[in-house]
């Protein structure tokens, strides 16, 4: 399957994700966030979920389908002493194939259902994919913070 031409590339969105947040959403997942948390695929991908409850978490990979063209590629904020900080050092919707990419719980899942802990997206955000994660390989032990550190706790909750 080829769906790229040269600069530009094709996606398949396999569903939608369902939260109770319609305009304002937290910065990034809050795992025991109150409402209903749901990943709804296309009927047609209910195969492709067979083993994935063997997992306790998952990458959801979404499209930040309100997300804007981002006018700087540095970010002022929210570093509170004005050093900038590069837009892909950030997580900023607002980049230019707005992906964003959210760890989850899985609480169960039902045919093509999957409900899910707390997610940062906007009720409607489409999905793009999902992977397990596994803690062989993608839990690091040794990871950091970055200029996260340097603003106390601020950046998590919007
Ligand atoms: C900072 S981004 C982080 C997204 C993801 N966790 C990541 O790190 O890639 C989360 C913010 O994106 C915004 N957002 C959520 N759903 C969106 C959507 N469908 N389109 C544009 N922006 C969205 C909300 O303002 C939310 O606070």
């Amino acid at each position: 399957m080829n769906t790229s031409n040269q600069n530009y590339i094709i996606l398949n969105k396999i569903g939608i994700i369902q939260t109770p947040y319609t305009d304002k959403a937290p910065r990034q997942p809050i795992a025991n966030a109150d409402g209903t948390f749901v990943l709804i695929l296309n009927a047609e991908y209910s195969k492709a979920l067979k083993q994935l409850d063997s997992f306790k978490y998952i990458y959801v990979i979404y499209y930040l389908d309100k997300a804007l063209w981002p006018n700087e590629l540095e970010l002022s904020k929210p570093l509170k002493n004005q050093q900038k900080i590069g837009l892909f050092a950030s997580r900023s919707p607002n980049r230019p194939n707005p992906f964003g990419l959210s760890v989850v719980k899985i609480k169960k899942i039902e045919k093509n259902i999957i409900y899910i802990s707390g997610i940062d997206a906007f009720n409607g955000t489409p999905l793009l994919d999902i992977k397990p994660y596994i803690k062989k390989l993608d839990a690091k032990p040794d990871a950091n913070n970055g200029w996260i550190d340097e603003i106390e706790g601020k950046y998590f909750i919007k």
